[in-house]
């Protein structure tokens, strides 16, 4: 018999604002879930006003990790100092690997009209912290989505009955899944055991064993092989998120995360001196 996991811990996404001065909710990496290894930060992006979002994310460096930004509306392009470019449209996912380091910008494609979508910071073993920068874009009609006897699931990331997202080669191995959940919806998900997990509702409400989850509300996950999660709204939308945990010291200042000082010292001169 498979193990269920249940809801260790909850916590509300916090809103705060990034980049240029744009508006989010900090689920993951604020003061109440500081880092959940391997994952570093999650932000949910969601207006129908343009001044939450105009301003964007201008030309900023990473090292040591991942970035993944998953849009649910409107329209993102980045582009980085390598010369590489790509747009982000409603429902695709990009995945990318900052390794010994990028640095792009993040703007909205738009003049108007709503923004939604999230990103993910992903952390890296020592290992992988310096490998050569990768971008995984997928466009929406990439992403597979399965139907459910109540509701529906896009794979993004990982496996879900035999039905494989398109992101590749993630060091952490990590399962990233839409849910959209009809009311009363009761759904399985297998979420691997000994990977770190948890359930994210952006829209509605739902209960995993016996706790219940509003809009915006974080649900770190125990360990185990399964969850059941019902829904307790007319569209509920959630994500479930899980990666091996990398178990090393992180030592993070801002866009750089790394295991010791010295090598965050390393990384401000490497960028300062133009070798990102
Ligand atoms: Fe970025």
């Amino acid at each position: 018999m498979s193990t269920s996991r249940t809801v260790r811990q909850i916590a509300k996404g916090i809103p705060t604002s990034d980049g240029a001065g744009v508006k989010l909710t900090r689920v993951i990496g604020n003061q109440y879930v500081k880092n959940l290894d391997p994952f570093l930060m999650l932000d949910e992006f969601k207006s129908d006003d343009k001044a939450d979002y105009m301003a964007g994310f201008p030309m900023h460096p990473h090292r040591g990790f991942e970035t993944v930004t998953y849009m649910l509306k409107g329209a993102f392009r980045h582009g980085d100092n390598q010369g590489n470019t790509g747009y982000l449209a409603p429902g695709s996912i990009q995945w990318m690997t900052a390794g010994r380091g990028i640095v792009h910008e993040e703007m909205p494609n738009q003049e108007d009209g709503p923004v939604w979508g999230f990103q993910l910071w992903v952390n890296l073993p020592s290992t992988h912290k310096m490998t050569a920068p990768r971008y995984q874009d997928v466009p929406p009609e990439q992403v597979p989505e399965v139907e459910l006897e109540h509701g529906r699931v896009k794979v993004l990331v990982g496996d879900f009955q035999g039905v494989r997202g398109p992101v590749e080669d993630v060091v952490t191995d990590p399962l990233y899944l839409d849910f959209h959940l009809n009311d009363g919806a009761s759904q399985a998900v297998k979420i691997p055991l000994g990977k770190t997990a948890f359930v994210y509702v952006y829209q509605g409400s739902a209960e995993i064993a016996g706790t219940q989850l509003p809009e915006r509300h974080l649900g770190i996950l125990s360990e185990g092989e399964t969850i059941e999660v019902r829904s307790l709204a007319a569209d509920t939308r959630l994500l479930v998120v899980a990666g091996d945990p990398i178990e090393e010291p992180v030592v993070q200042y801002g866009p750089f995360v790394m295991n010791t000082v010295d090598e965050i010292q390393q990384a401000i001169q490497d960028y300062n001196e133009g070798r990102f």
